[in-house]
C-alpha cells in the first residue's frame, strides 16, 4: 500500500488528502507543526511535525505540502526537496490535463480543472477546483489559481501570486509576483509585482503587500 505524508493539516490539506485517495494512495497521514494541539484532521491522523517527518521520511512513498499560504508552501517544499524528501504532485482524475502541458513537483490540480496544451505549471502551484488554464500559459512557483478562475491563452503569472475565486485574466497578459487578484475580478492589463488588484476591469487598490 502506497503511503503519502502531507505537511499541513488545514482545510486545503483535507482536499489534498481526498485527491490523494482518489489517485490511489492507500494510506494518507498528516504532519503539522501545530502538533500536539491538533491530533486528527477528520479521519486522518496527524502523526508529527516537520522534524518528525524528516526523521521518518523513508517510511513514506511520497510527500506534499498542503499549506494555503503561497510563500510558506514554497519555502517548505524547497526545504523538503533539499532534505531529500520525495515530493509528488497530485492530479484529480476528473481534471483534464493536456499531454503537452507540464506540471512541476509539489503542485495539485483539483477536480474539474483544465490545463490546455503547452501550459507550464511551476513548483508547488495550486490549480483549484474547476479553474481553467488555457494554452501556452506559464505559472511560476507557488501560484494559486482559485476555484472557477479562468486564464486565457499565453498568460504569465509570476511566483507566489494568488488569483481569486472566479477571476478571469485576458490573453497574453503578465501578472507580477506576490500579487492578489480579487475574487471575481477581470484582468485586462498587465499587473505589476506586490499589489492587490480588484474589480471589473481590475484596478490596483493596494501596493507593496
Ligand atoms: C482582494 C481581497 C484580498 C481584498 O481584501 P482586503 O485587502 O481585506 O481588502 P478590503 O476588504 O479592505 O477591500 C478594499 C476595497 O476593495 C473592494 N474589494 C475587495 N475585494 C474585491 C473584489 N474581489 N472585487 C471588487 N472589489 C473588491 C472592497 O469593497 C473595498 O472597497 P472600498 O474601499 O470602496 O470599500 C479580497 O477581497 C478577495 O477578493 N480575496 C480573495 C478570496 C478568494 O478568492 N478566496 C478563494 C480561496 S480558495
Amino acid at each position: 500500500m502506497k503511503r503519502l505524508a502531507i505537511l499541513g493539516a488545514s482545510g486545503h490539506g483535507k482536499v489534498v488528502a481526498d485527491i490523494a485517495e482518489c489517485c490511489g494512495w492507500g494510506e494518507v497521514v498528516f504532519f503539522d507543526d501545530a502538533l500536539p494541539q491538533k491530533a486528527m484532521l477528520k479521519g486522518w491522523p496527524i502523526v508529527g511535525n516537520t522534524q518528525a517527518f524528516l526523521s521518518s521520511m523513508n517510511d513514506y512513498d511520497g510527500c506534499i505540502v498542503a499549506i494555503g499560504n503561497n510563500i510558506t508552501r514554497l519555502d517548505k517544499t524547497r526545504y523538503l526537496i533539499s532534505s531529500g524528501a520525495s515530493i509528488i504532485s497530485l492530479i484529480h482524475p476528473t481534471s483534464v490535463v493536456s499531454k503537452y502541458s507540464s506540471i512541476e513537483l509539489g503542485s495539485v490540480v483539483m477536480a474539474n480543472a483544465v490545463i490546455n496544451p503547452f501550459s507550464k505549471i511551476g513548483l508547488a502551484c495550486i490549480v483549484n477546483t474547476s479553474a481553467t488554464i488555457d494554452h501556452d500559459c506559464q505559472l511560476l512557483e507557488a501560484v494559486h489559481v482559485s476555484p472557477g478562475a479562468n486564464l486565457a491563452g499565453s498568460v504569465k503569472v509570476k511566483e507566489c501570486t494568488w488569483i481569486g475565486i472566479g477571476a478571469s485574466v485576458n490573453q497574453c497578459l503578465s501578472i507580477g509576483k506576490n500579487v492578489i487578484i480579487g475574487a471575481g475580478s477581470v484582468v485586462v492589463n498587465d499587473i505589476p509585482d506586490n499589489v492587490i488588484s480588484v474589480g471589473i476591469p481590475s484596478k490596483v487598490i493596494k501596493g507593496s503587500i
